[in-house]
């Protein structure tokens, strides 16, 4: 199956140690790739209650805690899964080759941030 989207190679799976997640600015849009124990995901990289990086934020699972106030998204739906932010985070696609992270080019998403 292939698809139109354009993936921008951003970082090397073996720099992102399990728990831990690195920022990429893509096109001027700041995403996280994070390394969960369910593999690799990549959300945007700004908690939506003020707008601060999640990055840093402490990695459960597949939970990510703003390291502000503590809000918890889940980072394979971007959902927002405890207060005090009430909106998710928008996530972007991943695809792995070999050890390269490339991810879904951010141009024409509608960012709410
Ligand atoms: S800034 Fe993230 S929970 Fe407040």
């Amino acid at each position: 199956m292939t698809d139109n989207i354009e993936y921008i190679p951003v970082a090397d799976a073996t720099d992102i140690e399990p728990g831990h997640s690195v920022s990429v600015n893509v096109n001027g849009t700041n995403i996280l790739i994070c390394n969960t124990e369910e593999g690799f995901f990549a959300v945007q990289d700004m908690c939506t209650h003020e707008l601060v990086p999640l990055c840093g934020g402490y990695i459960q699972g597949t939970l990510i805690s703003c390291p502000l106030h503590g809000a918890v998204y889940d980072l394979k739906s971007g959902e927002v899964m405890a207060p005090p932010a009430f909106e998710d985070l928008q996530t972007f696609k991943l695809k792995i080759e070999g050890t390269s992270i490339s991810v879904e080019s951010p141009t024409g998403k509608s960012l709410n941030f």
